[in-house]
């Protein structure tokens, strides 16, 4: 693969779309020609990236010739038709979708965690779904010293994983809202201004989980290698822009303390603790907005495990950024040192 890549995006306009040209820029990913792709209805407008103009492209089955790396986030059924498109013309795929994550060809990769299984991939590496990541970074290293085998998430997730969309149907909501106007979403068929929500993914009626909770579920088994893991989530939407947050309780094979549990935090890449008690600051979607790091605090002994095996916390990140586009970027950024080695 070149040292400067033809890097295409597909989804250019989206929300994610916008950060994956940001996080480029900043972390001077190296990039010979970029390909902005997005639907018809984008085709001739332009992005700006690192100065230039670039003309957004619709995006047809002949958009990848010469790409060398695409990173995609227009939707699942956008990657179902065109990644495999993508890699026959020789380009690897970074694919923000769930469409094909659960693939045992397809790598699952957050890099602090999983670096390794980029090798493996056959021209198709996943992106993890968004609150899978949130919670999989700090809880990882714990992990690795002192297996987790159960844990108990409750997300409060934002605007942002539904799409640009949705967060300008959030702010509209909200002004309506404030003026006294009625208002008709679009886009997530609920009140969003001042209210929270049940995930809006579709709910499976025999289990009574949505897909978002299941993709929890499954997504941490298998980039943690380990499928006996016990996880119980519920995925609820808040009005919040664009960090998610989540309170996790987890149990530990052996006991563990809340010291040990800072002190493996406070050497964990990608996560920042902010766990104040004096001050009674913790993470908040505020603060995780526009950083790379999962903030982690509230990191307490579980009092409702009497055996000191269990810790609660809660952890805030932004979505669009560890949660989607900053980790992908860090997936490619590890594709030509992989080839080489
Ligand atoms: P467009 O703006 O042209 O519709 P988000 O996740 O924020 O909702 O963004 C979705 C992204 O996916 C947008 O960039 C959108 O482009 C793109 N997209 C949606 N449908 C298509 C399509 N049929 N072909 C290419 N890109 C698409």
């Amino acid at each position: 693969m070149s040292n400067d890549p033809v890097v295409a995006i597909v989804g250019v306009t989206g929300a994610v779309g916008a950060e994956f040209i940001a996080t480029m820029d900043k972390r001077n990913f190296r990039v010979g020609k970029l390909k902005a792709l997005a639907s018809a209805r984008s085709a001739g407008q332009t992005v700006n990236f690192r100065g230039e103009q670039v003309v957004i492209e619709e995006l047809t089955p002949h958009s990848f010739h010469g790409v060398d790396i695409a990173l995609f986030s227009a939707g699942g059924s956008i990657s179902k038709k065109y990644a495999p498109i993508a890699v026959k013309s020789g380009a690897v795929v970074v694919d923000n979708s769930s469409a094909f994550r659960m693939d045992p060809d397809v790598p699952l990769v957050i890099p602090e965690i999983n670096a390794g299984r980029i090798r493996d991939h056959k021209g198709i590496i996943a992106n993890p779904n968004c609150s899978a990541i949130t919670a999989l970074v700090p809880l990882w290293p714990i992990h690795r010293q002192n297996r987790i085998k159960r844990m108990i998430i409750s997300t409060y997730q934002a605007a942002s994983g539904a799409g640009a969309a949705a967060m300008e149907e959030l702010r509209e909501s909200t002004r309506a809202n404030l003026e006294g106007r009625p208002f008709t979403p679009k886009v997530i068929p609920l009140p969003y201004a001042f209210n929270v929500f049940s995930h809006n993914t579709a709910i499976d009626p025999a289990t009574g989980y949505n897909d978002e909770e299941t993709k929890v579920i499954k997504e941490t088994r298998k980039i943690f290698e380990d499928e006996k893991i016990a996880i119980g989530v519920t995925c609820v939407r808040v009005p919040v822009l664009r960090a998610h947050c989540e309170a996790i309780t987890f149990e530990c094979e052996r006991p563990i303390s809340e010291d040990e549990v800072r002190a493996i935090l406070s050497k964990a890449p990608g996560v920042r603790i902010v766990d104040d008690r004096a001050k009674n600051y913790f993470p908040m979607p505020i603060d995780a907005s526009g950083q790379d790091d999962v903030l982690v605090g509230r990191i307490r002994k579980d009092l409702s495990d009497p055996t000191g095996h269990s810790i609660a916390m809660f952890v805030s990140a932004d979505q669009l950024l560890k949660g989607a586009a900053l980790n992908a970027v860090q997936i490619a950024e590890l594709l030509p040192q992989r080839a080489m080695a």
